[in-house]
């Protein structure tokens, strides 16, 4: 099965919360399969422009992107976020190599249409080349969410979820999982609320526009969304192997 996994900025945050999604990468590499990590980094970006006394700005759940936080985006996600995730893949036995979108031409992206929020992009093309060449090897390849502007302007800042969406259909994976804080869809925002079991695509819309998904949960469920449309057959947010945590499974229209 060639499998796609996001893993969330703010679990990497979590002490100790490590353990769940690194066990099933290594379950999923002991049984064979081909798997391709997408991370975020929110909370260790905004941390860092915090401590430059950088303003921090978001439009729906994007982040404003002006050249100096650009700079901070490259250097949290390249040389921390990925670099520790690395340290830990590598440290549970799972052959991890460190990459983002704008290595071997992997992601090209447009800016989002709409109001200027700087460097952000959405992904336009994939090329799967790299991370082909890398499962030939049996290696795992682990993504930061940048991509080339098209036209090789530069680089933009991406959200993690649309990257992990886009590679899974560039790889035409069997499967996608985001790993994610709230260990999936939950019947609101609200803390304690209860794990969704399934949600069908056609759903979707009407959970975002009655707020009973907000923030981060509205580019994962799009996401999911985009998914499923362009041929992944299943999607999931939360555990695929653990059934006592459970997931919420998405069903195509
Ligand atoms: N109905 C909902 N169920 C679960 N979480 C929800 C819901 N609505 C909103 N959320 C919020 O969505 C968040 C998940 O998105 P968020 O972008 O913060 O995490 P992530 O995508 O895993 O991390 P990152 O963006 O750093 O990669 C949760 O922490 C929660 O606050
Ligand atoms: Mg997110």
């Amino acid at each position: 099965m060639r499998v796609v996994v996001k893993i969330g900025g703010s679990l990497l945050q979590q002490a100790g919360a490590g353990e769940s999604w690194i066990h099933e990468i290594q379950r999923f590499v002991q049984e064979e399969h081909q798997v391709a990590v997408v991370h975020g980094g929110g909370p260790a970006i905004t941390e860092s422009l915090s401590r430059a006394g950088v303003a921090v700005s978001f439009h729906q759940g994007q982040r404003i992107t002006t050249s100096e936080v650009l700079g901070h985006v490259v250097q949290v996600l390249r040389g921390q976020v990925n670099a520790a995730l690395i340290v830990q893949m590598s440290r549970a036995g799972i052959a991890a190599v460190g990459l983002s979108g704008v290595d071997g031409g992997m992601l090209q992206a447009r800016r989002l249409d709409g109001p200027d929020l700087g460097h952000v992009g959405k992904v336009a093309e994939v090329n799967p080349a790299l991370i082909q060449a890398l499962w030939q090897a049996n290696m795992v390849p682990v993504v930061a969410p940048l991509a080339m502007e098209q036209g090789g302007r530069g680089i933009l800042n991406c959200n993690g979820d649309g990257v992990a969406a886009a590679l899974a259909v560039g790889l035409q994976a069997d499967l996608m999982v985001f790993f994610t804080e709230r260990g999936g869809l939950r019947e609101s925002p609200e803390p304690g609320a209860a794990l969704v079991r399934q949600i069908a695509a056609s759903d979707i819309a009407q959970w975002i526009s009655s707020g009973r998904a907000n923030a981060g949960m509205v580019p994962k469920l799009e996401s999911a969304r985009d998914a499923l449309r362009h041929g992944v057959p299943t999607v999931l947010i939360g555990s695929y192997y653990d059934a006592f945590q459970g997931s919420t499974e998405f069903l195509a229209d």
